[in-house]
């Protein structure tokens, strides 16, 4: 319980009382309220004021399902701190205030209309003033990543695919990066971009690290960089009916979707508890939340990356360390020639950019996060049915994504 409270607090702390009081209002009418008043409030005695005016009958239900949506909006805007709240929430704010002065006035009337008008214009004026000069709080906390965090980001993967976008968004947001991966080439040539596109400085370590040695090989590369963030990203997939799959190729994947996570993990935590800040983010994968057939060895892979990290993230959240295990499904890249498996929809796949988009948003207010909402359903309906009737059915689906030969 106490975790739980610390958490909230935590939530909490982020933005001043008198706008913990906003969001928290947002919350009674986005989850009680409105839906009172939309759904269940007769519409003979239905009203909604919109800037001062009383809508009556339909109008005034169109007018609270508006209002309701507002509420959603606010109240997520108010949780996440997002930019585009400004100057929206102060805006809004002053109609409502323009309404309640006139309001009173026009239906109540004499001088308890006028003071009812006065004394709730008045306050509501306030709170949008107040709002507007609240600009700076609604900073899109990603932007102001490396001053929370620590000035170097070390992303694993980083020569193709999620680590490449990886690298690109946080050296737009001001990381130094430490790309890493084993094709150095394209690892230099990357960094050549970081720095004439984002003048951030950029560190190149190419190194095998499904290797024994590899993970701690990159952490002592790293040992002299304040390294804010680690992106523990780099993995593979590989199809097949588990008796054809090559154990040699199964082992690297063991090495590489597990140990050197929980490595790297080990050799680059210490600094950032010892500053309070970092941020530990690992690539798992929707296929970590069930039994996948002709991918029993990655989805297994993936479901360590999934309970190791949201267990950290409750070890580690109250001192100062963000985790998060991103979750993605299909997503454009190498991923599938390199696993030598053929979608049946490779149109649908997911963007390496959005994975990363949806990654930041989530960073410091979640444990894990799937990315996009058809996945989020895909990955969340199936708690509902037993696992192996879950592992029967994507049987189906993987065998026919399966070469032949691997079936
Ligand atoms: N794409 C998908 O559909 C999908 C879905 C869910 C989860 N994921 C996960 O997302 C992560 C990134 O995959 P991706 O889709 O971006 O695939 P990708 O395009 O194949 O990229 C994989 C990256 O990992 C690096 N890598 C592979 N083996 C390595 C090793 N032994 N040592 C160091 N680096 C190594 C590769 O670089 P080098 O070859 O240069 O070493 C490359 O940069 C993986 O953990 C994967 O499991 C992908």
């Amino acid at each position: 319980m106490q975790r739980i409270g610390s958490w909230f607090g935590d939530r909490f702390a982020e933005r001043p009382a008198w706008m913990n009081a906003l969001l928290l209002f947002a919350a009674v009418e986005v989850f009680v309220y409105s839906p009172w008043d939309v759904l269940c409030k007769p519409l003979a005695v239905d009203q909604d004021v919109w800037l001062g005016l009383v809508l009556t009958g339909w109008l005034a239900k169109l007018g609270g399902v508006v209002h309701w949506f507002v509420y959603v909006l606010a109240l997520y805007g108010f949780l996440r701190m997002r930019r585009w709240m400004w100057p929206w929430a102060s805006v809004y704010t002053a109609q409502v205030a323009f309404g309640m002065l006139v309001w009173p006035i026009a239906y109540v009337g004499g001088a308890r209309g006028w003071m009812l008008g006065v004394a709730a214009g008045a306050a509501l004026a306030f709170v949008a003033f107040a709002l507007w000069r609240a600009r700076e709080l609604f900073d899109g906390r990603s932007v102001a990543l490396p001053r929370r965090y620590g000035k170097w980001a070390v992303v694993t993967g980083a020569s193709a695919g999620i680590g490449l976008e990886f690298a690109r968004a946080l050296a737009a947001r001001g990381f130094c990066c430490v790309l890493v991966a084993r094709r150095e080439e394209r690892l230099h040539a990357i960094a050549k971009e970081l720095v004439a596109t984002y003048g951030v400085d950029v560190r190149v370590v190419a190194v095998d690290l499904a290797s024994p040695d590899g993970p701690d090989h990159l952490a002592d590369e790293v040992a002299d960089l304040e390294v804010g963030m680690l992106v523990s990203n780099a993995g593979f997939g590989y199809a097949g009916r588990f008796e054809k799959q090559d154990l040699s190729r199964l082992r690297e994947m063991i090495a590489l979707n597990c140990t050197a996570n929980v490595v790297l993990t080990s050799r680059l935590l210490p600094p950032m508890l010892e500053r309070r800040r970092g941020a530990v983010v690992i690539t798992g994968s929707v296929a970590g939340r069930q039994p996948i057939p002709y991918h029993a060895v990655y989805s297994a892979t993936k479901s360590f990356d999934l309970l190791l990290g949201e267990a950290l993230w409750v070890e580690l959240h109250d001192r100062g360390i963000d985790v998060l295990v991103v979750q993605p499904g299909p997503v454009a890249t190498e991923f599938e020639e390199v696993a030598g498996e053929a979608r049946t929809n490779p149109a649908a796949d997911e963007s390496a950019a959005s994975v990363v988009a949806a990654s930041l948003d989530a960073l410091g207010h979640q444990p894990s996060v799937v990315s996009t909402w058809r996945n989020w359903l895909r990955a969340n309906v199936n708690r509902f049915f037993p696992r192996s009737t879950v592992a029967l059915i994507a049987a189906d689906v993987m065998e026919n994504q399966t070469p032949r030969a691997m079936r």
